[in-house]
């Protein structure tokens, strides 16, 4: 019998729970399962796991029948503490949370290593879909250079909403809490944080070194507006929040931000809370990995297939990489954007942006709000473009710039 505790009961711990629970993995592992220890502040009179139920950490580590831990609190603190004292303890620890694996991944790796321990993450990008162990293992013969993914569920299923019906941003984003998409704070969706933690994972993952997410540019989906998605669906496009990478001369180009997806490129269908990534590699040429990236049972599958992997393979060949990534500001490509105008005098703003861009694909040049398409230049080109077209017909005048992402 092999004994789990889980720490941090809310919606992915309770999913952990219930899948170890009502499943027999006997035939799967050589042996059963249970969940031994439940740790969390808060008390659950109602659950049938009351009686599992602690707030003290210390009964989970001085426990010499419990083997595996389950981090689904979240966030850095107390879930690093409670992480490494657990890996020194010479427990494996099994995570969801992206935050800290983002932070700290190569220290607690490092610490798993040393004490015969393991520490896996399959469940802290994709929700239920395989991407950690796919990386690792499957695509170990290639060489990586671009990850290109929507990485957050909530997301993906506010700009659907807004995109297939017309629904506002504040009811979507209250749709997808209630679903349990959405971190507790939803800022971390919204803002493009949690889209940032993941890519940086992904990256340390394929490229082998640890980089600071802190430093990756992000952007959220804040400022995109019904009009700007009205306007891309006339241009042939779709808008969805991306985090993308590039390996450029050893160092990582990575971003995130709302991209303009024509839509036949292969992101651009993946609606409501899929997440998918399309990753090239050396050998096989682009792959794509999609499914529900975000809720209580899709990320709960993938926590559990981590705790049997350790119990099959006493985590034999678990993903890892060193500290010491270099990020690079300088994006190697061309890039378009799609530039907004508020404007009372299309005539002239029509003048000024040509006066500027010489050429751009027009999606409306006859209301208040002219939009259009710019050519395809260097990043630092186009805005010093828009920078001059700001200081003719007023900064505040370009209420939206998204990036067009050229096939
Ligand atoms: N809040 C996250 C999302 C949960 O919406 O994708 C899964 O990491």
């Amino acid at each position: 019998m092999k004994n789990i505790a889980v720490m941090g009961f809310g919606t992915v711990g309770s999913g952990v729970v219930e899948i170890i629970e009502g499943t027999s993995f006997k035939e799967k592992v050589g042996q059963d399962i249970s969940v031994k220890a439940i740790l969390d502040v808060r008390e659950f009179p109602d659950s049938p796991y009351s009686s599992l139920i602690t707030n003290d950490f210390n009964k989970i580590i001085e426990d010499d029948d419990i083997d595996i831990v389950v981090e689904t609190i979240g966030g850095i603190n107390p879930a690093y503490e409670f992480t490494v004292r657990s890996l020194k303890a010479g427990k494996s620890v099994v995570t969801s949370n992206k935050e800290l694996v983002a932070a700290k991944g190569a220290q607690i790796m490092q610490i798993a290593r040393e004490n015969n321990a393991s520490y896996l993450f399959e469940a802290s990008v994709g929700g239920g879909i395989p991407i950690i162990r796919p990386l690792n293992n499957c695509l170990a013969a290639n060489e990586i250079y671009e990850i290109m993914g929507i990485l957050n569920g909530t997301t993906n299923y506010i700009l659907t909403q807004m995109i297939k019906n017309g629904q506002s941003f504040e009811s979507a984003l209250s749709d997808a809490q209630k679903k349990g998409y959405a971190e507790r704070d939803p800022s971390a969706d919204i803002e493009g944080f949690d889209t940032c933690r993941k890519i940086a994972i992904l990256s340390a993952l394929s490229y082998g070194k640890q980089i600071d997410s802190d430093k990756i540019p992000t952007q959220g989906i804040t400022k995109v507006a019904l009009k700007d998605i009205e306007y891309a669906d006339k241009a042939g496009y779709v808008i969805k929040l991306i985090g993308k990478s590039k390996k450029v001369n050893g160092k990582v180009y990575a971003k995130v931000c709302p991209l303009m997806l024509s839509k036949n490129h292969p992101l651009s269908g993946v609606e409501d809370v899929f997440n998918a990534i399309l990753v090239k590699a050396s050998a096989t040429g682009e792959v794509m990995f999609y499914g529900k990236g975000a809720g209580k049972m899709p990320t709960a599958s993938a926590v559990v297939a981590d705790c049997l992997d350790i119990i099959k393979h006493n985590g034999f060949g678990a993903p890892h990489w060193q500290e010491g990534g270099e990020l690079t500001c300088c994006n190697p490509d061309k890039v378009k954007y799609y530039i907004r105008l508020n404007i009372t005098d299309n005539h002239r703003a029509e003048k000024c942006v040509i006066a500027v861009f010489d050429k751009v694909s027009w999606i409306d040049t006859d209301s208040r709000d002219a939009a259009f398409i710019t050519f395809a230049a260097k990043e630092d080109e186009i805005q010093e473009c828009i920078d001059k077209l700001g200081s003719l017909i007023g900064k505040e005048n370009i209420v939206s710039k998204i990036q067009v992402e050229i096939d």
